[in-house]
């Protein structure tokens, strides 16, 4: 980055670990305080400023879990569609970019090509954050994370921090200095079992730095992970944490947390009937991931939205299931992602 340029979020892989760290743990803080106190209680980053949601492919969840982060930080989302914009179309992603980045203070885009999200940085005056790309996902997976922490971490925070005048700042320090992401992540093994998609993508480059083993699983023919992404892990030097296999019970054997998405990726649904055949034989189940040997309490993940194909309804809503809670933590996660690279970036 030249000296004076934003701060943008592009991948995790960008990161250091001890940054994913701290921002799990302040989605966590965001969350036990609104959740106990209300939204009024939260420390206001981004008052009288405005963030443009340029979205080039449909959302629910980033949708609405940015568009009410905006608002509780203080500030008004401009939520701008493909009917509205049309990134790259009519003018080129530099000319958008210049022109928005003017505008606002901060832009989320979701894109298709990750050269899109890229393109949109380099030219912004104002921080860009990837709201998904088809390589990456990276607000996704904070998500992910600050479910897992929920899950295999006592967290009980003495109900009269909740109280004091700045309560914000006293749960913020608690969780800082009681939570430990990494411990949670250390030694988990984390299987994947369907395509080589945006969402594994940003695993494979995150969850082995904090300590975790992943797994994938994919048929042959969708089993590449991109040399961008390999490239990135090899930087980090976590190849020894990844398994790469064709086998979807050779993934699952073990496992802590069992991982899928939808085997057809916004874009390419022409594809649909070649992946569906491909695919056949993946299709997490009780039985396969028992039978796989998978840890007795095992844990199922989901990004969302979900097919019945990739996973049957007896898993999705069984009780191992956390794909409702982890849904929800796109919202905190979410908060804790504009708070910093907006809320806390100021115009030169
Ligand atoms: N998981 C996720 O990104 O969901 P949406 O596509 O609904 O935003
Ligand atoms: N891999 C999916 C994720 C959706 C949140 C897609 O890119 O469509």
């Amino acid at each position: 980055r030249h000296p004076g340029a934003p701060p943008h979020f592009i991948t995790l892989a960008d990161l250091s670990a001890p940054e994913v760290e701290k921002l799990v743990r302040e989605a966590l803080a965001f969350k036990l305080l609104v959740k106990t106190v209300g939204p009024r209680s939260v420390q206001q980053s981004f008052t009288n400023r405005s963030a443009a949601l340029v979205f080039s492919k449909r959302s629910t969840r980033t949708r609405v879990a940015s568009e009410t982060s905006v608002v509780t930080l203080g500030g008004t989302p401009m939520f701008l569609g493909s009917q509205d914009i049309q990134l790259g179309v009519n003018e080129t992603l530099e000319d958008s970019a210049r022109v928005i980045s003017s505008m606002v203070d901060g832009i989320m885009a979701r894109v298709g090509a990750h050269s899109e999200i890229e393109t949109l940085a380099q030219y912004s005056s104002v921080p860009v954050i990837n709201a998904l790309s088809d390589l990456y996902h990276p607000t996704q997976i904070l998500a992910d994370i600050l479910t897992l922490v929920e899950t295999y971490s006592e967290i009980a925070v003495p109900e009269e921090l909740f109280d004091v005048p700045n309560a914000h700042s006293a749960v913020r320090q608690w969780v800082n200095d009681n939570v430990d992401v990494a411990s949670v992540l250390k030694d988990k093994k984390v299987a994947w079992v369907g395509d080589t998609n945006n969402i594994i993508n940003e695993i494979i480059v995150t969850l082995p730095r904090l300590g975790a083993t992943v797994s994938v699983a994919s048929p042959k023919g969708y089993d590449k992970v991109d040399p961008r992404v390999w490239d990135r892990i090899t930087d980090a030097g976590t190849e020894s944490k990844i398994i790469l296999t064709n086998s979807p019970a050779e993934a699952l054997k073990d496992a802590d947390v069992v991982v899928t998405d939808t085997w057809i990726s916004m874009g390419q649904e022409d594809e649909k009937a070649a992946r569906i055949s491909a695919f056949a034989g993946y299709q997490l189940t009780n039985e396969l991931i028992n039978g796989s040997g998978a840890k007795p309490d095992w844990k199922f993940l989901h990004c969302l939205p979900r097919k019945q194909e990739e996973v049957n309804d007896e898993v999705f809503y069984g009780d191992r299931s956390l794909v409702f809670p982890e849904a929800e933590n796109r919202k905190w996660t979410i908060m804790a992602v504009f708070d910093a690279y907006f809320g806390k970036w100021q115009r030169a």
